[in-house]
């Protein structure tokens, strides 16, 4: 289920993100995806709770032209069904910075270069509490 789409801000390396919410007790999968369109994503980021190769796992991976690059899979996943967390993202030009409830950093590389973020959606078994640009 759709959380949040934004079709029209406007993002770049310095700002932040900073989302709460809570993930459902039975949730399998919750994203976050920053871009320029659907079709364009310089970050998804996706934790998974029962992925088929790996359980708990945080997915990312970058879309280009509709077209999913190769997946970074960070195998430790700290995300706990049932609980509220804040998890924020910050812009770093060259890279994204994911910050986890626990204080744990996931990094993935800008890949297309895309220097301003004009699309956010966040989608999936999560439910939004909070969202802010910083
Ligand atoms: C696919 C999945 C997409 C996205 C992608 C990331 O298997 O269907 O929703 O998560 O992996 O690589």
């Amino acid at each position: 289920s759709m959380q949040l789409e934004l079709k029209n801000v406007n993002l770049r390396a310095g700002d932040q993100l900073k989302v709460k919410g809570l993930i459902l007790h039975d949730a399998e999968r919750f994203q976050i995806d920053l871009g320029c369109c659907a079709d364009d994503l310089a970050l998804h980021f996706n934790p998974r709770f029962h992925d088929d190769a790996d359980g708990a796992v945080l997915v990312c991976n970058s879309k280009t032209a509709g077209c999913w690059g190769d997946e970074k899979r960070e195998i430790q996943n700290p995300m706990q069904r049932g609980t509220d967390v804040k998890i924020e993202l910050k812009l770093c030009g060259d890279v994204f910075e994911v910050e986890l409830p626990d204080g744990q950093e996931v990094q993935f590389p800008n890949r297309d270069n895309m220097d301003i973020i004009s699309y956010v959606k966040i989608a999936g078994d999560f439910k939004l509490t909070s969202f802010k640009i910083c």
